[in-house]
């Protein structure tokens, strides 16, 4: 089979927790389409994860499972897509300390990526050089495997200015073309709000609902949601605006007739809190129960899980280890 013509995706995730109905909507449900069109790697980053998590490794670790639990259960299939555990590949360590030489602190400080991350974890000048750095590495993550498109959220659209600056200055600088620059494709519903109607789901903040919730939790989740505090009587009109409940139809109801239909009656006046969350409940319950119930089954052969990362490893090493040749002969550090 050859892949000549078509794109070379890669994706990546960090391994800090089971991936939720953000990553899902976002990401996950393209990747499944995607897999069939694209030659596609999917990158499990435990080494990116580490940069702010000192200490707490053994979550990382636990995690790269969980994620590749979550990917073969929302329907990557290992034999379309390549899955790798970044830590595993030495060469994009490698990579990544030829490409350090390229950026300078001033420009890595002015990412905003970075620098957004640094004011949520508190870092103010005590900045883990690793943590600064880690722009580059995703530029190695992405530029190994001669990306031509990496999947994103907009929060990851300066990684991807980034990398093509890296690989600008690193073609000019050894006048030739090695590296690939990328392009950045924007899902086009970027994100899903949060339980607590935060604009975003995310896991640290509490928010999300993970693809292996319960029934129970889903319920509680749907149940324990934000709508308008005005609306107390069923026959009273209420307000869509900033209600939860409406955000999440918005973001998982496919029937656009039908939400805007509940919508106008909410508005009117007649539709009970109740029965719109019926509604969302039973979307949510049909959209994870597969998922969740594929999971389950995978989770007990954690061995055969084991068995698809490696061999995934060991074919992304395999075109990793291409590319860094090419590298290092254009760097001159190719001697016997
Ligand atoms: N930075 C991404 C995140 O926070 C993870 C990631 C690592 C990544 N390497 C990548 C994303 C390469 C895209 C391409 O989730």
């Amino acid at each position: 089979m050859t892949y000549t013509n078509r794109p070379t995706i890669l994706t990546g995730d960090r391994t800090t927790g089971p991936l939720h109905l953000g990553h899902y909507i976002g990401s996950l449900r393209a990747r499944v389409q995607l897999q069939h069109q694209a030659r596609q790697f999917l990158l499990l980053a435990d080494t990116q994860a580490l940069t702010d998590n000192v200490g707490r490794h053994q979550k990382v670790t636990e995690n790269v499972i969980e994620v590749a639990l979550d990917y073969l259960a929302v329907g990557i299939d290992p034999t379309k897509s390549t899955m790798l555990i970044q830590s595993q590949v030495p060469e994009l360590a490698e990579l990544s300390q030829y490409l350090l030489n390229l950026v300078t602190v001033a420009r890595l400080e002015r990412n905003p990526t970075i620098k957004e991350e640094i004011r949520l974890r508190g870092f103010e000048r005590d900045i883990p050089a690793g943590f600064l750095t880690y722009p580059v590495s995703q530029a190695a993550d992405i530029t190994a495997f001669k990306a031509t498109r990496v999947p994103v959220g907009d929060d990851q659209l300066p990684m991807i200015e980034q990398t093509n600056e890296l690989v600008r200055r690193f073609n000019n600088s050894v006048g030739r073309s090695v590296l690939v620059q990328c392009e950045a494709v924007l899902s086009q519903v970027t994100r899903s709000p949060g339980v607590d109607g935060k604009a975003k789901m995310s896991k640290s903040l509490g928010n999300a609902i993970t693809l292996g919730a319960t029934e129970d939790e889903i319920t509680k989740a749907v149940n324990d949601m934000y709508t308008d505090p005005n609306h107390l009587r069923v026959n009273d009109p209420g307000r869509v605006d900033g209600n939860v409940v409406f955000a999440f139809l918005d973001a998982f109801e496919p029937d656009v007739q039908k939400v805007d239909e509940l919508k106008s009656r909410y508005r009117r006046g007649g539709l009970g809190d109740s029965a719109v969350k019926r509604v969302l409940n039973e979307r949510l319950q049909s959209l994870i129960e597969p998922i969740r119930a594929r999971r389950r089954e995978l989770e007990k052969d954690r061995g055969e899980v084991l068995a698809i990362l490696r061999c995934g490893t060991m074919r992304a090493r395999g075109v990793a280890a291409e590319t860094l040749s090419e590298v290092k002969g254009a760097l001159g550090l190719s001697y016997f």
